[in-house]
């Protein structure tokens, strides 16, 4: 079996030149250029907020969305009558600050109002997961540290209700850098979240897992868990910039540790209508990725800070938000998709 080395060594340090996309596997997206075709950033308009959701006429009076592409209803899915199996979903950029931990809160918040039953998992040394969900990790004796290097303890005794019902949480703090060097030794160290989180798919619907912005060994870990990779990307200059690297990361795991993992979708984060330069980048991201980018896009709102201040998802901190909505939107999209119970 590849080692996890042999996965980092073998990936560029540099986004790739300009490929062929693959036509290999159904699930292959077309791969990132780099950030070439996203044209230089227009002057930032001013900062005041306003709602996005008048929707701009494209050729023949249909309403256009964020993504250029027709505007599309995603229905109220059904109930649920029974929970599980869960599918897991990685939140997945190894850039900084594109959304990941607020994206993991939100969806994970709104999938839970839709009546699924969510775990989000926080796997990153900052614990950003956890504060962001009222959690003091640093005070915790058990955190996913402790079901990743020691033995004679089971998730359960881990797992955090949070405030919002059918929300619940794995916490982390600072000792989780400790588990990627300690990791490194043991068999099948790739597979160690996959059988920390065994005992619970049949409790939950979904299973998110917030990544640190790296695609070391506990990225390794989380994609190869997954059923899935849901990339925040923000709507920047640099967006693209490393996307073709995360890419090839996820097409190599694919084909040496998790068969089954495939790009959900890429999520348009910290959108501006007002600014040219965030649409431009939009359109060029769904040039690049075409379907694979969800039609849903988070507008930026200083709510988003806000809510993580207040240790609380914006689906409760400011319910009615259209930031809230967004990310109610993306749970149906998801769910519409087949990407979620
Ligand atoms: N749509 C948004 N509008 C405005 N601010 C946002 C938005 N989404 C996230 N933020 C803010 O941007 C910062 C980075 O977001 P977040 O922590 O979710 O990114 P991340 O990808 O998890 O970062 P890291 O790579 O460090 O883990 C946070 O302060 C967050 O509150
Ligand atoms: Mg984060």
């Amino acid at each position: 079996m590849e080692t996890s080395e042999s996965l980092q060594s073998s990936v560029p340090s540099q986004p790739s030149q300009p490929s062929e996309p693959s036509h290999e596997r159904s699930n292959a997206v077309p791969r990132a250029r780099s950030a070439g075709p996203v044209p230089p950033a227009a002057p930032r308009a001013d900062a005041r907020e306003r709602d996005e959701s008048a929707p701009v006429r494209g050729a023949g009076g249909a309403a256009l969305g964020p993504t250029g592409r027709p505007l599309v209803e995603f229905p109220d899915p059904e109930p649920l009558t029974s929970h599980g199996p869960a599918r897991i979903i990685a939140m997945c950029n190894q850039k900084g600050g594109v959304g990941k931990t607020t994206t993991t809160i939100n969806l994970g918040a709104a999938l839970a109002e839709l009546g699924r039953k969510v775990l989000v998992i926080d796997f990153d040394p900052q614990g950003a997961l956890s504060v962001g969900l009222g959690v003091n990790a640093q005070e915790l004796d058990l955190t996913i540290y402790n079901l990743l290097v020691e033995r004679g303890h089971e998730i359960h005794e881990v797992i955090t209700p949070t405030s919002t019902p059918g929300l619940d949480l794995v916490p982390a703090n600072i000792d989780l850098s400790a588990a990627e060097v300690q990791l490194v030794g043991e068999v099948a160290r790739e597979m160690v979240l996959a059988r920390v989180l065994r005992p619970v798919l049949d409790e939950y619907d979904v299973i998110l897992i917030d990544c640190q912005p790296s695609l070391g060994l506990l990225t390794v870990n989380a994609l190869t868990a997954a059923h899935g990779v849901l990339i925040p990307l923000e709507c920047e200059f640099f967006a693209m910039r490393g996307v073709a690297l995360l890419i090839d990361t996820i097409d190599k795991i694919t084909d040496r540790l998790n068969p089954r993992l495939k790009v959900d979708g890429i999520l348009a984060t910290m959108y501006d209508s007002r600014t040219l330069h965030s649409r431009e980048v939009v359109r060029s991201v769904v040039d690049h990725f075409g379907d694979q980018v969800f039609h849903t896009v988070i507008s930026r709102t200083v709510k988003f800070p806000d809510a993580t201040l207040a240790a609380e998802p914006i689906t409760t901190y400011s319910s009615d938000h259209s930031g809230a909505n967004a990310y109610r939107q993306l749970a149906r999209e998801l769910i519409a998709r087949g990407d979620a119970a």
